[in-house]
């Protein structure tokens, strides 16, 4: 049976999988990488590109209330001030003033917690009771920073001058040792006292204070580019969705409630891009704007409805309830243009992140638009008017699902990573690891084994049943190796049905096995009982 793992993965062990089988490569690996930037190898871009159709699938086609979209990437640089992202897309960011290295203000803690020198300056206090005072591990702490410190946080006061902070700190530390007090106060009363902060999670030395830093890539347009001529990436693909609304509307048959949906590149020069393609430089989105009347009743009405199709559409490819929850913004964390905002979270092996943003953005966006382009956004309401419901015109207002797709692919991934115990080749108990992907995401869908690969009766009537399948889905074929082996190679990968014409197929009824990734059961059936079957599997 496959573990539930409640515990996702550690990261390192999708990292590794992900290179080994062909799913992500770190960009521009042969020239050494480029941090935040990621390539989907083979594998992954079949997972890509099924989530995308999934989600396309069941937010645009099987919707009668939401259309589609492929707006540029690069837009005119007024839409940028409009929306708020020149004067306000910006997080805070420090510098080292030893190494000069970049962090991103509000992360340095958790960073810090994951840096090696940190978590050897823990090990020293493994053992002091709490009751004692900072000074019992004065001598702890003195090896601690000749040795450790001095090769992982050499810029750290500590590590500089031992002596003097550290009777600094026992003249200030009256009461208990607590390791992640004494980490803070040595970040942060201490340096305070000379004037310095947090440290810095690669050196321990002192950084400057916060500052914001636009997140918006700049590029320059034309032959001719000047500074005047300053284009942006986008960094998001909403704006691009709310200056086609009034196109959208003018020729489309579209009457609020509606929605436009959009998939496309996004692009945020991070300050620190870390935990795989969590958080990453160029990323894709999956957005939808729901155009909606304005009222408060009727806004927490779709608000709640999008946030449970959200839930319920992650759960539909592969993704346990039990692995997201809900995340409400409070007031003073709203983005700039929200009037409410829920994260659906997901137990990432990093921790419980945010994947989908759900967010109420108000009339916000259309008004900012309305002015700064001069053309009206009012929307005429005729089914008001005949109601006789003022107002007729009016500005809609929005709910807005937005969501990653590599964040979706990380999501699907830390869900499917599975390991148990099957019997190998000659019957002996082995830990396997598989991926229990969704049929709908699954790169392959099934693959197919002619048992021998010396028989050409048997290879030719695998080849047949292969080409036949493959016309309809994505099928993998393999010939050599054990039979055992080639269905592991496909587990780790997470092909869900495996087929194999054996000797019964060509000698007896024309049966072949189908088995199941997950239970690694087989089952005999005839090749179009094979293609019934997948038809229902994979719709
Ligand atoms: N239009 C609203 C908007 O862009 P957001 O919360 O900044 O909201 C939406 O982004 C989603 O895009 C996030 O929930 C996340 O899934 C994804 N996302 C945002 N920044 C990302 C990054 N740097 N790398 C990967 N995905 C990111």
């Amino acid at each position: 049976m496959a573990s539930e793992t409640a515990t996702p993965p550690p990261m390192e062990t999708l990292i590794a999988l992900c290179k080994r089988r062909g799913f992500v490569f770190p960009s521009s690996d042969i020239y050494g990488g480029y941090n935040g930037f990621f390539d989907y190898g083979p594998l992954g871009a079949e997972v890509k590109k099924n989530i995308k159709e999934a989600w396309w699938r069941d937010m645009v086609h099987r919707r009668d209330d939401v259309v589609g979209l492929d707006s540029s990437i690069i837009m005119h640089p007024r839409i940028w001030e409009a929306s708020g992202h020149v004067g306000g897309f910006s997080d805070p960011m420090q510098m080292c003033r030893h190494c000069k290295k970049l962090w991103r203000a509000d992360q340095v803690w958790e960073i810090l917690e994951d840096t090696d020198w940190i978590q050897s300056l823990r090990e020293v206090f493994v053992g002091i009771p709490e009751s004692q005072n900072i000074a019992a591990s004065s001598r702890a702490l003195l090896d601690w920073s000749k040795k450790v410190g001095k090769k992982k946080a050499p810029n750290l006061a500590l590590v500089r001058n031992p002596e003097v902070t550290l009777s600094w700190l026992a003249e200030k530390q009256s009461d208990k040792v607590n390791v992640i007090e004494f980490i803070e106060r040595l970040a942060t009363e201490q340096f305070a006292a000379t004037g310095l902060q947090t440290p810095c999670p690669a050196c321990g030395g002192d950084m400057t204070a916060p500052r914001d830093f636009n997140l918006m890539f700049e590029t320059k347009v034309g032959a001719t580019a000047s500074d005047d001529d300053v284009a942006y990436l986008r960094p998001e693909t909403a704006q691009g969705i709310f200056v086609n609304y009034k196109n959208i509307v003018d020729t489309g048959r579209v009457k609020v409630p509606f929605g436009i949906a959009q998939i496309g590149k996004a692009f945020r020069n991070e300050i620190t891009p870390r935990n795989f393609v969590f958080r990453s430089r160029e990323f894709e989105q999956m957005e939808m704007e729901f155009f909606i009347e304005p009222g408060e009743e009727n806004r927490e009405t779709w608000y709640r409805y999008w946030l449970d199709w959200c839930t319920d559409w992650l759960v539909s490819i592969g993704i346990p309830r039990e692995m997201i929850s809900e995340d409400i913004h409070p007031q003073e964390k709203l983005s700039h243009y929200s009037k409410g905002t829920t994260d659906l979270m997901f137990q990432f092996p990093h921790g419980v992140q945010e994947l989908w943003g759900i967010a109420c953005r108000g009339c916000f966006d259309l008004s900012q638009h309305q002015e700064f382009s001069g053309k009206s956004m009012e929307y005429f309401d005729q089914e008001r008017k005949e109601r006789g419901e003022e107002p007729f015109k009016y500005v809609p207002h929005v709910v807005e699902p937005a969501l990653g797709v590599d964040r979706t692919f990380l999501a699907v991934l830390t869900a499917a990573y599975a390991e148990d115990e099957i019997p190998n080749d000659k019957g002996k108990p082995e830990t396997r690891n598989f991926l229990k992907f969704h049929p709908r995401i699954a790169p392959f869908k099934a693959a197919v084994f002619p048992l021998v690969k010396n028989k050409p009766e048997l290879v030719e009537r695998a080849r047949a049943l292969y080409e036949r399948l493959q016309s309809r889905w994505n099928v993998f074929w393999d010939a050599s190796g054990a039979i055992g082996r080639r269905y592991r190679r496909q587990d780790e990968i997470g092909t869900p049905f495996g087929i194999t014409v054996d000797f019964d197929t060509i000698e007896k009824d024309g049966s072949v096995t189908l088995r199941d990734r997950d239970t690694t059961e087989q089952v005999r059936m005839s090749e179009d009982e094979v293609v019934t079957f997948l038809e229902e599997k994979l719709g």
